[in-house]
């Protein structure tokens, strides 16, 4: 349980929020696979991420650190080892769909475990290009982990996924440098890009359709993860909500993949601006926002939702706030996430009294501005629990949230931060 009180004054002051997640889990894997010694600087430390790291020891990897650089002794794309034991990769989703897509191709049988809310995801998404590449994988009857992956030779595979999923098409990319031939994915909307970015950074040129060769040989390179946008994402949001708040956060990654939400603050009138400074093959910079009075409400374009997906959560308290009725729609994606976040956060805000209609894949909201206080529950969700805090800011004297252990999922120091800003938020215990 935590608490979040009521913001008693603006928000202020700059700060980085902590390395990407998706970029952290990339890093990692293809830093694991490549033939020499990468250095990573930025990389997120949570636990989503320490999953990957973990079951990339077990796998025979090997790291270390040189300063604040996590430095990976690539053991190349043949080189890991039979693990001793089942994998678990915790809450995430990212590191048991990307590790399959490289154990299915490996000359031994692996297993991969994960949490009560991973082991309710579907897996269907990775296993149906899998097995038509030759991959010999167990799910449940449901399509849901554990894996039991017996590893085998793979062939090409040219793919269109019905989803436009970075998981879907990382895992089936990974699978396809092992595969004899080319694997193409192509995806009903562009997801985000972070994989292809990076393998051209370890020396992978992508070919038409996203595809890539089998027996391609991937090559050590040092990666700098900027801040984690979907992080940032809670804090903007707070920002944008809270009367007389400014503040600046820094070498925040504008992968325009993934710039969904700050397009979103913009269409509702936040006063919001960024710039990408960065050289890197990742785009990066600083995103300033000021309090620019009650927001407006928006009918948020659906193809803005692979950018932002998310994002959609904490989108949704903004829209609780604003004036008049928020459409969201085509953000049925939501409901296979850590939680049904669609539901989670429509229970939630239920709760605090704002009026809403639940659809399959969105909801209407209509903005209200006063909030009592409540206890809410976050479903062990990492995202819906940042996003109740956030409310929190706003509700009488403030909220009391179930599930403050599972922020660290993806950020560990979110309290610290928004407190450093002037926040008041405080954890009781970890349940
Ligand atoms: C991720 C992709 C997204 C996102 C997840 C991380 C990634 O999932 O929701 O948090 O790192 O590729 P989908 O690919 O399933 O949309």
């Amino acid at each position: 349980m935590f608490e979040s009180l009521r913001a008693k004054a603006a928000l202020s002051g700059r700060l980085s929020p902590p390395g990407d997640k998706s970029i952290s889990h990339r890093a990692l894997i293809f830093a694991a696979l490549a033939n020499g010694q990468s250095r990573i600087d930025g990389l997120l430390l949570s636990d989503d991420v320490m999953a990957t790291r973990s079951a990339l020891e077990q796998l025979g990897v090997s790291f270390s650190r040189d300063k604040d650089s996590l430095l990976v002794s690539g053991i190349g794309m043949t080189g890991l080892d039979k693990p001793a034991d089942v994998l678990d990769m915790g809450n995430s989703g990212t590191a048991m769909r990307l590790l399959a897509g490289v154990l299915a191709a490996q000359d031994f049988d692996s297993e991969l475990c994960g949490d009560e809310s991973l082991s309710k995801r579907p897996m269907g998404r990775i296993l149906k290009p899998l097995r038509a590449m030759g991959a010999d994988i167990a799910a449940t009857q449901a399509g849901t982990p554990p894996l039991k992956i017996s590893g085998r030779r793979l062939q090409g595979i040219d793919y269109a996924s019905p989803v436009a999923s970075a998981q879907v098409k990382t895992c089936v990319l990974l699978a396809g440098l092992y595969a004899e031939g080319n694997t193409s994915v192509t995806e009903p909307s562009p997801s985000r890009d972070h994989t292809e970015r990076m393998l051209a950074m370890f020396g992978i040129e992508l070919g038409e359709h996203c595809s890539v060769t089998g027996g391609s040989q991937l090559q050590a390179t040092e990666i700098r993860v900027p801040a984690d946008i979907s992080s940032a994402a809670f804090l903007l949001a707070a920002a944008a909500m809270v009367e007389d708040s400014e503040i600046c956060l820094e070498n925040v990654g504008l992968n325009p993949t993934r710039d969904g939400f700050l397009r979103a603050l913009k269409l509702m009138g936040a006063d919001v601006t960024w710039q990408n400074h960065s050289s890197t093959a990742e785009p990066a910079g600083d995103i300033r926002i000021r309090y620019n009075g009650r927001l407006k409400s928006i009918d948020l374009p659906p193809e803005w939702i692979p950018s932002m997906v998310d994002e959609v959560p904490v989108l949704m308290v903004l829209a609780a706030t604003a004036d008049g009725i928020t459409r969201i729609r085509g953000a049925g994606e939501l409901r296979v996430k850590e939680s049904d976040r669609l539901s989670v956060m429509c229970a939630g805000l239920t709760q605090m009294g704002v009026r809403l209609k639940e659809f399959e894949d969105g909801a209407d909201i209509e903005g209200c501005s006063v909030f009592p206080d409540a206890v809410l529950e976050s479903a062990g969700d990492h995202r819906c629990a940042m996003s109740f805090a956030v409310m929190g800011l706003l509700a009488a004297s403030g909220h009391r949230i179930r599930g403050a252990g599972y922020i660290s999922t993806s950020y560990p120091g979110f309290v610290r931060d928004m407190n450093s800003l002037g926040a008041t938020m405080m954890m009781n215990d970890l349940s």
